[in-house]
């Protein structure tokens, strides 16, 4: 069973969608642990709640980056686990923890990425004028939201929209992409070919390799 680790910093609305997928089954995976930098992270109910162990990593009481990233990245370390998954984790994953990582780090952002990287990913959206908008689950590389594109869903922007009605509609899709994108990683069906990944389709266990109606 692989092991799944969440860091996230405030709401924590898709780790729970990875918590809701744990339980009914459709994430085959266990969750070892919710890591935060913020210690009112509402995040932290939700791991009470569902018995997920909690580490609080509190940036505010470090010196610097670079310490609080030491401190991070030996409680990932000590998680061991095969996939840390961002879910709202409001902080730039420094190189360190990036190449000790790599390949097992993903991110899910609320734009259709390229378009769109960092904050208020939505607002950009609607202030640019785009008509259509989404979601990216990406691994996570050295850049700001540039690693490889694992998936992908999109919303329609509509007239009049705000930048709370539109960062709603895609959450929706957020909550399904994101355990999603986990499944097809712990399914081992993810690779990375340059900037692309590639996804190998379910296995097919009909006995003549063909469909069964
Ligand atoms: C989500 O929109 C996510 O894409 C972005 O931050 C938000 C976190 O929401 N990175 P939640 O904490 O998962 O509810």
């Amino acid at each position: 069973m692989k092991q799944i680790a969440v860091l996230a910093s405030g709401r924590g609305s898709n780790f729970q969608a990875i918590i809701d997928a744990i339980a009914d089954n459709t994430l085959p995976a266990r969750c070892c642990g919710l890591v935060t930098d913020n210690p009112d992270a509402y995040a932290i109910i939700r791991a009470n709640e569902a018995g997920i162990p909690v580490f609080i990593v509190d940036f505010s009481a470090y010196p610097s980056k670079e310490t609080y990233e030491r401190a991070l990245l030996e409680v990932l370390k000590d998680l061991s686990a095969d996939l840390y998954i961002l879910a709202g984790y409001m902080r730039i994953v420094g190189p360190a923890i990036i190449r000790e990582l790599e390949g097992k780090i993903i991110n899910i952002h609320p734009a259709l990425l390229p378009s769109f990287p960092g904050l208020h990913a939505q607002r950009q959206a609607i202030e640019y004028g785009v008509k259509v908008s989404g979601c990216t689950v990406h691994f996570v590389d050295e850049g700001m939201d540039t690693g490889p594109i694992i998936l992908q869903a999109a919303v329609p922007v509509l007239e009049g929209d705000d930048e709370d009605q539109l960062a709603g509609r895609i959450l929706e899709e957020e909550h399904r992409c994101l355990p999603k994108a986990a499944r097809l990683y712990c399914e081992g069906r993810l690779t990375i070919r340059g900037t692309r990944v590639l996804i190998r389709p379910e296995e097919d266990n009909s006995p003549d390799g063909r469909e069964i109606p």
